[in-house]
């Protein structure tokens, strides 16, 4: 039968055409159509029919490509978006939709969304907003919190518009995205989509251990005996340091291991072959030998006397402590009225992006290639150059779209392994993670434990704190180091306390690598404080917003650090956003418990609120971005934006922060993006530092180009600048000057006229007492949730979010409410459900996410208080999202029932037993 169907032909339709192919058994649909049909407009996320990105229409039907056995679709009809787009006016109404709403960001998502809500649409003309969350609700979207993708269903459906300005899209105009119009349509280029089928292909050989020694057998004899593996690759073939990281004096994670693997799924070798033998290569095969050694995967564990040694060289497992102090916590917290103190624990958490790390390489005139998604190609290109060994120069990274990133895709992962077998064979080579494998070797969120204690006077002012967090790093310090730092900064949250000292360290175990993922562990730090915030304030019998606007920080107040901002702290301003709804919902939910208690209702519901700050950009570290752009003798306007756009915007953005301060309008732009070949490095996209940081570059960039353009003719700053065709017309009052473009020499970019700026932010170190300037700008937040607590069963649902940030000057709106649902997004999952597990949670149906139908109504107040430094007073926003969400849904939790849940996720055994906790 297997025979049979190998050698089957099978004809079908795809997107109106017939075609015939002969799939092997069992192969997957998506592979078929990507790889045989090449329509890579089908993305694939899972492989396993839990994400949904590889939906398409079978027949009329959405079903997921990569569940589907090729040999399904004969005599059926295929549709994919790319194919929809050519005549169906509903995917061509959801398109726009998706692009004018903002309900794309990364796109990994969109053609599985657009394509599953084409037949929503085909079926019920005008769905309710249940109706499209049942059924877009297979489809995960990891970036955007869903409202907006809702939102673009019902306005295709409604037939709606939304009014854009495309007269003004400059600062402070919501305009679509630049790149969205590719997203929307499948024609956005990932990591897996650059790699031709011919390539060969590599597959990791991994160890199933958390700890393990290991013998390789006759690796020679395995290649004679395992026709179409042609190499393997093992730490021999690392010709530079077999050694990585991202911190100077932590650069500790082998490429392969040698001798001893430090957690489940470190690789220890590689397999390089034709791909369909590399597809169907059993791990179990790969000659070599495990012992498995004693381990320590928790921080208990790790921290335990004699646990064993993660590194040899790091006592007691920690790898790193921070601290910042100041004043005389101890006795104030002896004086205060009131103290109130508890222990917190977090847990791992999986970026958990739709796109699995894949890219491919290849070796061109001796220099070697690298296209894959990153958020950092700089910072990738010179860890490569120490890993193989080579000049940076003979080196090049050419980021692919990042179908989102979070924080681990600052990190290397499929890279060296590219790299190094690229040279090895000589031939182009490409690789994808599995969603385990991603799951299993890539970073994740720091779990914690942390003890804390807050006092205060009787009229509610916050008159003490001390913190001790200990941070479970995993086997290698990735931003492990960046986190510790950074906690200490931030652990009393956006409020001015005295007198204070916070400990951070950070703890090796056998795990998986923790790293960055959205806040650097500022998100856990205020779960705690946030929390005793509100214990404080119950004790105090205050308001929990009041107490909150009683005691934040404010213009000419030292921060934690001694740092003072003269202007821009905008904390004050955004809990006072919050009160009207506040006082409303607060209202609201005594109301309803009273009617629920009386009714014998197993229901409740409860309102809680939660501030958050951010550094942007590295904690007193240098942190420069470069932008560059030039002008062509077509009158062309290039712009080299090497703020690697993961979804977040920056393309948009940076652009648009260009186009002010140039006096031209923003689509008039050409993008040319991170390749190291030929954009200035930007930085890393983290630490919300890309509008910030790469803003202020694009900004002096522009105005130097300008000053270029103004010079020439003696006009001052108020002349305005018109490219017609290959001319530049400067204006001012009713003099024209016109600059010839074509008149003009060329320089070796090809341009005639060019400028490159760099900005970086004036920070500077912290004393033994974490006392100094961390960062030249924070942002600020505070969010409300409203949720209902099955006080019987112990399941939280969250009703709605009123969510205010202040991000100094808006410089695109509909940008930032996409960060500020997304952030939310991933809060509530971290929060509620989120919770990954090393060999028990590796895939995205035992690790759960937040789906179309978690996520609740959010009202995003937006509030400019400008900046001093920020690019037209503009302030970072992305990791700030995420920072209130789980406190205030705890406080929330709190407010409904009297639990309060010390460890999150907060799951429904966890809540139960923090009610009878409360009600002991
Ligand atoms: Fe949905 Fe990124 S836009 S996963």
């Amino acid at each position: 039968m297997d025979d049979f169907l190998e050698n089957c032909l099978i004809n079908f339709e795809v997107n109106g055409r017939e075609v015939c192919i002969q799939p092997a058994v069992g192969e997957r649909l998506s592979a078929a159509l990507r790889e045989r049909l090449k329509l890579k407009d089908v993305k694939v996320g899972c492989d396993a029919g839990d994400c949904g990105a590889c939906t398409v229409l079978i027949n009329g039907l959405p079903v997921c490509s990569c569940l589907t056995s090729a040999h399904e679709a004969e005599c059926r009809k295929v549709e994919t978006i790319q194919g929809l787009l050519k005549h169906d006016k509903t995917a061509k109404k959801l398109v726009k939709s998706f692009q004018e709403t903002g309900a794309t960001q990364c796109g990994i998502c969109t053609p599985g969304m657009i394509v599953s809500a084409v037949a929503l649409l085909r079926r019920i003309k005008s769905p309710r907003e249940e109706q499209i969350e049942n059924a877009l609700g297979g489809v995960l979207c990891r970036c955007t919190g869903y409202r907006k993708i809702t939102k673009a269903v019902l306005f295709a459906a409604q037939n709606k518009e939304k009014a854009i300005n495309h007269t003004d899209s400059r600062v402070g105009n919501a305009i679509a995205r630049l790149d969205g119009e590719i997203k929307v349509s499948g024609r956005e280029i990932y990591g897996d989509d650059v790699g031709e089928t011919d390539f060969l292909g590599i597959k990791i050989i991994r160890s199933p251990f958390p700890r393990a020694k290991f013998k390789f057998g006759n690796l020679q004899q395995f290649l004679r005996q395992n026709l179409g593996i042609i190499n393997y690759l093992t730490a021999r073939d690392v010709k530079g340091v077999n050694r990585f990281g991202v911190i100077p004096d932590f650069i500790d994670q082998p490429v392969f291991a040698e001798f001893e693997t430090r957690f489940r799924g470190e690789a220890v070798a590689a397999i390089i072959g034709k791909s369909e033998a590399i597809a169907n290569f059993d791990v179990e095969e790969f000659p070599v030998s495990w012992e498995p050694l004693p381990f320590a995967d928790s921080l208990n564990t790790a921290m335990a006397e004699n646990a064993p040694l993660v590194h040899a060289n790091r006592a007691g497992n920690e790898m790193c402590s921070g601290i910042v102090q100041r004043g005389s916590p101890e006795a104030a917290l002896k004086c205060a009225d009131v103290v109130v103190e508890g222990e917190f624990e977090t847990s791992f958490v999986e970026h958990a992006y739709i796109e699995p790390e894949a890219g491919c390489a290849r070796v061109v005139d001796g220099r070697v290639e690298i296209f894959s998604g990153t958020q950092a190609p700089v910072m990738n290109l010179e860890s490569l150059a120490q890993i193989l060994g080579m000049k940076r120069s003979d080196i090049r990274i050419v980021p692919t779209a990042t179908g989102g990133g979070f924080g681990s895709k600052l990190d290397l992962s499929v890279q060296p392994y590219l790299a190094l077998a690229t040279l090895k064979t000589g031939k182009p080579v490409r690789l994808t993670y599995s969603r385990t494998e991603s799951m299993q070797s890539t970073t994740k969120r720091h779990p914690s434990r942390i003890s804390m204690r807050i006092g205060a006077t009787k009229d509610g002012k916050v008159s003490g704190l001390t913190y001790d967090g200990s941070f479970n790093t995993g086997a290698y310090a990735s931003w492990g180091p960046t986190v510790i730092n950074r906690v200490p900064v931030h652990a009393s949250g956006p409020y001015y306390v005295e007198d204070y000292r916070a400990n951070s360290r950070a703890i090796n175990t056998h795990c998986p690598p923790a790293g960055a993922f959205r806040g650097f562990g500022v998100p856990q730090s205020a779960i705690a404080q946030e929390s005793l915030f509100d214990e404080l304030a119950i004790l105090l019998n205050e308001d929990q917003l009041e107490f909150r606007i009683k005691n934040v920080l404010a213009d000419s107040l030292p921060t934690v650090c001694g740092q003072v901002f003269e202007q821009g702290v905008g904390i004050g301003e955004c809990f006072k956003s919050l009160r009207s709804a506040w006082n409303k919902v607060k209202n609201r939910v005594k109301e309803y418990n009273m009617v629920a208690a009386t009714n014998g209702s197993n229901l409740r519901r409860g309102v809680g609120v939660a501030g958050g700050w951010y550094g942007c950009g590295n904690t007193s570290l240098p942190n420069p971005s470069t932008i560059k752009a030039g002008i062509k003798h077509d009158g062309s306007i290039i712009l080299h934006q090497g703020a690697v756009d993961i979804g977040q915007g920056s393309n948009t953005v940076i652009s648009q922060i260009f186009a002010e301060g140039f006096g031209i309008s923003t689509y008039q732009l050409q993008l040319v993006g991170g390749d190291t070949d030929v954009t200035p490095n930007a930085g890393k996209t983290s630490a919300s530092r890309q509008t910030f940081v790469s803003g202020n570059a694009a900004k002096r960039c522009a105005e130097s180009l300008r000053r270029k353009i103004l010079r020439r003719f003696n006009a001052s700053n108020k002349a305005s600048i018109f490219f017609v065709d290959d001319m530049i017309i400067v204006r001012e009052g009713d003099n024209d000057h016109k600059l010839d473009l074509q008149q003009m020499p060329i320089d070796a970019n090809g341009y005639v006229l060019s400028a490159e700026e760099t900005y970086d932010p004036p920070t500077k170190p912290l004393d033994k007492n974490g006392q100094g300037i961390p960062y030249a700008q924070y942002g600020y937040a505070a969010q409300m949730c409203e949720v209902e607590v099955d006080i019987k069963l112990g399941t939280v649902r969250a009703l709605q979010f009123t969510a205010a940030h202040d991000v100094g000057r808006a410089i695109n709106p509909m940008l930032i409410e996409g960060q500020i649902e997304g952030g939310i997004a991933q809060g509530l999952g971290m929060a509620l459900m989120e919770e990954y597990v090393p060999g028990r949670t590796e895939n995205l149906h035992d690790y759960l996410i937040p789906t179309i139908g978690d996520i609740p109504p959010i009202h995003s107040i937006i509030v400019e208080v400008p900046d001093q430094v920020g690019p037209y007073g503009a302030k970072g926003l992305g990791e700030h999202a995420l920072i209130p969400t789980a406190p205030a849904i705890l406080n929330a939790i709190r407010n409904a029932c009297g639990a309060r849940v010390k460890k999150i996720p907060a799951t429904p055994e966890r809540v139960l037993a923090a009610i009878h906790a409360a009600n002991d």
